[in-house]
């Protein structure tokens, strides 16, 4: 008699996947519009609602027209927005960054108050709102540390001020998650957490933002004080920092190039991840589906779950209003 399983012959995994019913419910990575974040532009001013050359399909909008963004993002399920700010003028110390009616603090505040449901989530950090376009005070051609933390710091508060829900530094000074913290809890404000871009690589991936947020350094380049990406373990080393000043979630960032990073980020704290899916990868895709080589909404599909799949819980993406769609559809 012939044993049961003996040549493995009734092992077939194509049993799982033969029809939509069976492929559904064995799925392994299963994705929620909740952890969806959407970034938004604001400039300074007023009446504003203008395309956004480098990032198709976004528009700037001014504190007095961001709600019309809002509404958008609620009507398509996304339930949490990163602010950027687009000050009129820059200076030395980046003083529009924590200015009590700046930027952000004044579409925070425009925010929240006619739509408390929306998660606000600030970028703090100083190279919109330098003239010199670096993240941080600069002596020479030195990028400070530790001269830039208060200024950090202030902004942060000055965005939970207004409003903000969480905060996210993406700066890469040392010490700034510690710092801002500190900060936070002696205002009375130690129930807000900050998610860390803790895991921020010299990229050129960013190349359309900066466009976008007018915020590329006037000289030298950001490698003092963003990462290397030949380098993983420095990932763990950053990470473990953040966690240990007291960061609520990490973020890794850009995304798709960084797979294994956030996997191993995942792996080596207990706090949720985020993948930062920058605008070089937006504009990517964009730009090869115009140009007919490849199907934009299966792409965009498939480089949102292998992003998951490394272990992202939390996506920060240009096309969030698309994948929640896309996720509501089971695709
Ligand atoms: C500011 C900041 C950058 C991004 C997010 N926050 C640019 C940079 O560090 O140069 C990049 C976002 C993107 O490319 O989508 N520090
Ligand atoms: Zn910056």
């Amino acid at each position: 008699m012939k044993k049961a399983g003996i040549c493995g012959r009734e092992i077939r995994p194509r049993r799982l996947r033969e029809n939509k019913n069976i492929r559904d419910l064995t799925r392994e990575t299963r994705i929620s519009p909740k952890s969806l974040v959407l970034p938004i532009f604001i400039k300074e001013g007023s009446n504003i609602k203008e395309e956004i050359k480098s990032l198709e399909g976004h528009f700037y909008y001014s504190p007095d027209t961001v709600a019309y963004a809002i509404e958008e993002a609620l009507s398509f399920g996304v339930s949490a927005v990163l602010i950027f700010g687009i000050p009129k003028t820059k200076d030395e110390k980046g003083s529009g960054a924590y200015a009590e009616d700046g930027v952000v603090q004044k579409a925070v505040k425009e925010i929240k108050s006619r739509f408390p449901e929306m998660m606000v989530i600030t970028d703090v950090c100083l190279c919109e709102y330098t003239d010199n376009g670096h993240c941080g005070l600069v002596r020479g051609d030195r990028i400070l540390n530790d001269e830039t933390l208060p200024y950090l710091a202030k902004t942060a508060l000055s965005h939970v001020i207004a409003g903000a829900d969480m905060v996210a530094p993406s700066d890469m000074m040392d010490l700034r998650v510690g710092e801002i913290r500190r900060a936070l809890d002696e205002n009375g404000f130690s129930h807000i957490p900050i998610m860390s871009y803790a895991v921020k690589y010299a990229s050129s991936y960013y190349g359309p933002f900066r466009d976008v947020v007018d915020s590329a350094p006037v000289f030298g380049d950001r490698q003092s004080y963003q990462m290397d990406y030949h380098n993983v373990r420095e990932a763990v080393k950053e990470a473990l920092l953040d966690v240990k000043e007291g960061a609520d979630i990490l973020m890794v960032k850009p995304a798709m190039s960084y797979l294994d990073i956030i996997k191993e980020v995942k792996n080596n704290t207990n706090l949720p991840v985020a993948a930062y899916s920058v605008s070089g990868e937006y504009a990517m895709i964009k730009a090869a589906a115009k140009a007919g080589f490849i199907n934009e909404y299966p792409v965009m599909c498939e480089s949102a779950v292998g992003v998951y799949r490394a272990g992202a819980d939390i996506l920060i993406t240009y096309y969030a209003k698309e994948l929640s769609e896309a996720i509501r559809k089971g695709d």
